[in-house]
């Protein structure tokens, strides 16, 4: 009735055509598509867009190449790129696709939400029965085609393992067949069947899982193994915090440079990756009591301006360690009571023969208005090797090289072993530490001394020091130094020191107005004091506890002001 109708209807007529129209349109439109997918059609654009996906699958992108394509996807889709997706897009490995992901986000660049996915894939014997049918519907197939007699059972087993076996033992199952025992014979059981399981199977090819029987699924899945579940995460991903269509260059340390040019101000920086553990007390590298002592002091002298001397030297010639300060050669502390002499090499000498010379003179009949020692000095007792008995020997090279390359005023200081052949006991070893300051200068006084001495006393928190008359043959005057202990609650003796002799620095060659003041400590007496405690064998040497290094306490030397 319709089509009379229109037949007869002006605005109906219209309708038609009009419909006939878009009709041939949408047919034009598929037969486009249709010859662009065929690639025949002279459609350009058609050809292009095939070119890039055939060259998107032949040439793998390169890492770099992938990871800029998802950074611009990233900027021009809101909802975030699905990482599958963006993967099969590239022909890339989605895997490779998950990598780029956590690499970026590691950056902050991108932030992504993972979902879990899973497929039921088939497998090849799976998609055989589809195409075939199930063994057992073969197996059933296969009798039935025999007509009503059945197949005798050694003809039966004759066939391919899959029905003879497996299709039969299903078809039991599903009394589709049975064994006639009188003849032998695989036998029908039923007319008519349905192949479930190639139905089923069909229909999980087909992405409908959903309406197998769950039971039915299972079996397929777990007892005939002909379908694997294959799970994965898959990723969308969106801009992050530090979003950029490029990966800025991550910069590992904050330099002076960046600071100066301000550089730091733009400058990426790479996260620390704190190792498991960092940061926890090793468990060992414990600095001894004298080591950290020795540190204290070595701070002092270097805030005070002194510079350290080279003491790497435990074996020197008594040229250096007594006859450059002028102590004679038949001065007890020279006898092998009080000194360690070296066997091999017994000898040594290599002092400049000038100086040697100079020394000598001023040994036995002095000069710069000294009379000297008045005795004939012998070279090879200043030639002896032995292990130096006091820093003073590494000031005198100092001095003496001060001289040699032209007079400069310097502070110095040496803190470092000695060794003296004297008896052990409580408070005494063979070898201790001595600390020594040393002040060079034209017109320096007594009063220079005590200033400096008062100075580096009040350092170790010593603001108390007295001062008393002493002797030693290479400073005149000498003082010993005197401190109020605190702790102790009474004056001790804290160190030695004087003003070197001229009779040592003009041999040296250094000027008539230039002055010397020096002093020395032990290193053990304070940091015995310190520690409590009170045997230096528990401090030093053999007997010496590891676990006290382990528990000792902080140096408080220079902590308190
Ligand atoms: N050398 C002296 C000693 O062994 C210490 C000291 C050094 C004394 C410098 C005066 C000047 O005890």
């Amino acid at each position: 009735m319709g089509a009379k109708q229109s037949q007869d209807d002006p605005i109906a007529k219209e309708n038609v055509a009009l419909r006939l129209e878009i009709e041939q349109l949408q047919k034009a439109l598929r037969e486009a598509s249709k010859i662009g997918n065929n690639n025949t059609a002279s459609n350009t654009v058609v050809e292009d867009e095939k070119k890039k996906v055939v060259s998107s699958t032949t040439t793998p992108l390169t890492e770099k190449e992938l990871e800029k394509r998802l950074l611009l996807e990233v900027e021009s889709t809101k909802t975030g790129v699905d990482s599958a997706a963006f993967a099969s897009k590239h022909a890339a490995d989605p895997k490779h696709i998950v990598g780029i992901i956590k690499s970026l986000a590691a950056s902050n660049m991108v932030i992504f939400s993972e979902t879990d996915k899973s497929r039921l894939n088939l497998t090849e014997e799976a998609l055989s029965f589809i195409e075939e049918g199930s063994p057992e519907a073969r197996a059933f197939a296969f009798v039935k085609s025999k007509g009503g007699g059945g197949v005798p059972l050694p003809e039966f087993k004759k066939l391919e393992k899959a029905i003879s076996e497996v299709g039969f033992k299903q078809a039991m199952q599903q009394k589709w067949l049975a064994m006639d025992k009188a003849t032998n014979s695989v036998v029908l059981k039923v007319e008519e069947i349905t192949d479930a399981c190639q139905k089923y199977l069909t229909l999980i090819k087909e992405g409908k899982k959903e309406e197998v029987p769950a039971k039915e699924l299972d079996v397929l899945i777990k007892k005939r193994k002909l379908a694997k579940v294959e799970t994965w995460k898959e990723y969308s991903v969106s801009r992050g915090p530090e979003f950029a269509l490029e990966r800025k260059k991550l910069e590992h340390d904050l330099t002076k440079e960046m600071l100066a040019s301000g550089a730091w101000k733009s400058a990426a920086f790479k996260e620390y990756t704190l190792v498991p553990g960092a940061g926890n007390i090793p468990a060992s590298g414990h600095v001894h009591p004298l080591l950290k002592v020795r540190r204290a002091f070595r701070e002092i002298f270097l805030q005070l301006g002194f510079s350290e001397m080279p003491t790497n030297n435990f074996v020197e010639s008594g040229f250096w360690n007594f006859d450059t300060l002028i102590q004679p050669q038949q001065h007890p502390a020279r006898d092998a009571h009080d000194t360690f002499f070296m066997k091999t090499p017994a000898k040594a000498n290599f002092a400049p023969e000038d100086y040697v010379e100079k020394v000598k003179k001023m040994h036995e009949v002095g000069g710069h208005g000294s009379v000297g020692h008045n005795y004939a000095w012998k070279r090879e007792e200043a030639d002896k090797n032995i292990l130096r008995t006091h820093t003073t020997a590494v000031s005198a090279r100092m001095l003496h090289k001060l001289a040699e390359d032209g007079f400069k005023p310097c502070k110095l200081f040496s803190i470092d072993r000695v060794f003296r052949n004297e008896a052990v006991d409580r408070t005494h070893l063979a070898e201790f530490h001595q600390v020594e300051g040393v002040v060079c200068d034209k017109g320096l006084t007594l009063g220079d001394l005590i200033g400096v001495i008062r100075q580096f006393f009040a350092q170790l928190g010593m603001t108390q020091v007295r001062f008393k008359p002493a002797f030693n043959p290479y400073t005149e005057p000498s003082m010993e130094i005197f401190a109020f202990h605190p702790m102790l609650g009474k004056w001790v003796e804290v160190g030695n020191s004087g003003m070197f002799r001229p009779e040592m620095l003009l041999p040296m060659g250094l000027p008539e107005d230039v002055n010397v003041i020096a002093w020395g400590l032990s290193l053990e007496r304070p940091t015995m004091i310190m520690f409590g405690i009170d045997n230096i064998r528990d401090l030093f040497g053999s007997k010496m506890q590891l676990q006290s290094v382990k528990n000792n306490q902080l140096c408080p030397l220079g902590l308190e002001k």
